[in-house]
């Protein structure tokens, strides 16, 4: 198992070129078996999140190649609907490959993703959604054995949950259903946005007629395109709060900052010294950190995948914080490994509370997901000492060349078999 050794504390000074997203790359990525030409996709990650997805499309019979940094992929001979759980399990993204299969052949067999360190993952309302097209489905065996006997059919479809997975599975099965969908109360991550930019590219005829509300009207045929990613506002975000954990000063590069407004504000909050370009950003983190409560929400609400990352930063603050974990039911799992280093956080239900006024000390640690795993290293860059970080694996999943980022603005961090 491999590991990560990080020597603290430093202060991070530079700039970082933010990579493609990985959370838009996934739904693109299954969103091109709706086609039978070829696909040209650029500022794919290279993330073993995006290896697994390639593999399971070249399970189903894609061909895919690289060819400079482009991903080509040419689905005309795609014709296998089976979605197996080795591939599945690690990758719960590997779930929407079924609202493609079910749009193109009309049956689908899928394993379900199963629950990982965060929480349960379930897909009713992925399934329920499509029950709505004219899919007929049941479980068996950890797998959903789908049906469309009538090919999908437009219908109008409330989404009972904001889901950002349920909401990208109907847009792309839609895409291809006879007549015309309304999906409302749509998740609206950018990373659907360009996931509906990407189908409309296609050639799909998709609308926003409403904040959250779309409509589809099905079509047959779609064209070779290429088309390129846009930035990971996750990798992006992880960033700015390393900079103003440790104190530092970087520049943000490759990023779009209207997205991340949420993000900029609140470290503006926190006492961070934040200048903003159209795509680059200038962060300089302040000694003195403010504490501030906070929950996670759908977007434009502040991430999920960025409350990890901002409760080590609240450990630094000059007084008391409180996080809620509104969206996922387990997502503490990196409080108790930042209370091996001395954070005296505690949890009540979906709230954690954080003191503050932390020096971190450096421990050895455990990485539970990915998320989590990033935020211990943002800990153990502000802590006087060597950590070390072990199941770095979660990691390699969301994280383009992390260490090489790292080093490159001052950290002293290694890879250690
Ligand atoms: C996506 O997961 C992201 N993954 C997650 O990022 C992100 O944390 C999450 O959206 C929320 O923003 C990808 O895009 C690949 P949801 P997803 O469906 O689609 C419940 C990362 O670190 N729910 O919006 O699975 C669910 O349990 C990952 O990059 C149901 O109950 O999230 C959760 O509590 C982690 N039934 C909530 O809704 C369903 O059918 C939000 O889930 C589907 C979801």
């Amino acid at each position: 198992m491999q590991k990560l050794e990080v020597f603290g504390s430093s202060k991070l000074k530079g700039s970082i070129s933010i990579s493609g997203s990985k959370n838009a790359s996934l739904p693109i990525l299954a969103a091109t078996l709706l086609s039978n030409e070829k696909v040209y996709l650029k500022n794919l990650p290279k993330v073993k999140d995006i290896e697994t997805m390639i593999n399971l499309l070249q399970s189903l019979g894609s061909i895919t190649k690289y060819k400079n940094k482009e991903l080509i992929v040419n689905n005309f001979k795609q014709n296998k609907k089976f979605a197996s759980y080795n591939l599945v399990k690690t990758m719960r993204a590997g779930i929407l490959v079924l609202g493609p299969l079910l749009a193109k052949f009309g049956d689908a067999k899928v394993s379900l993703p199963g629950g990982c360190a965060i929480g349960t993952r379930p897909v009713d309302i992925h399934l329920k959604s499509l029950s709505k097209l004219g899919v007929r489905y049941k479980i068996f065996q950890g797998y959903v054995h789908a049906t469309a006997p009538k090919g999908l059919i437009g219908s109008k479809v409330h989404f009972s949950k904001i889901s950002v997975g349920a909401t990208e599975n109907l847009i792309i099965a839609a895409s291809l259903a006879k007549g015309t969908t309304t999906l409302n109360n749509c998740a609206i991550e950018p990373e659907i946005k360009d996931l509906v930019n990407f189908l409309k590219k296609l050639g799909c005829n998709i609308k926003w007629t409403a904040k959250r509300s779309l409509k589809i009207i099905g079509v047959q045929k779609v064209k070779e395109i290429t088309y390129s990613i846009m930035f990971d506002r996750i990798e992006a975000g992880t960033y700015l709060i390393a900079a103003a954990a440790t104190e530092g000063n970087l520049k943000i590069k490759n990023i779009k900052t209207s997205i991340i407004k949420t993000e900029i504000n609140i470290l503006r909050k926190i006492g961070a010294k934040v200048t903003v370009k159209k795509d680059e950003i200038q962060i300089i983190g302040n000694k003195n950190i403010k504490g501030i409560n906070i929950k996670t929400a759908p977007y434009p609400g502040f991430p999920t995948d960025l409350q990890a990352q901002l409760m080590v930063l609240l450990c630094k603050a000059n007084r008391k914080s409180l996080i809620k974990e509104d969206i996922f039911e387990n997502r503490f799992m990196h409080v108790s490994e930042l209370n091996r280093m001395g954070a005296q956080i505690s949890i009540r239900g979906n709230k954690a509370l954080v003191p503050g006024k932390i020096k971190f000390a450096p421990a050895e640690l455990m990485a539970t997901d990915l998320r989590a795993s990033v935020s211990l290293i943002l800990a153990a860059l502000s802590a006087k000492g060597k950590s070390i970080i072990n199941r770095i694996y979660h990691l390699d999943r969301g994280y383009e060349n992390l260490e090489k980022k790292l080093k490159k603005v001052g950290a002293k961090i290694k890879r250690i078999n």
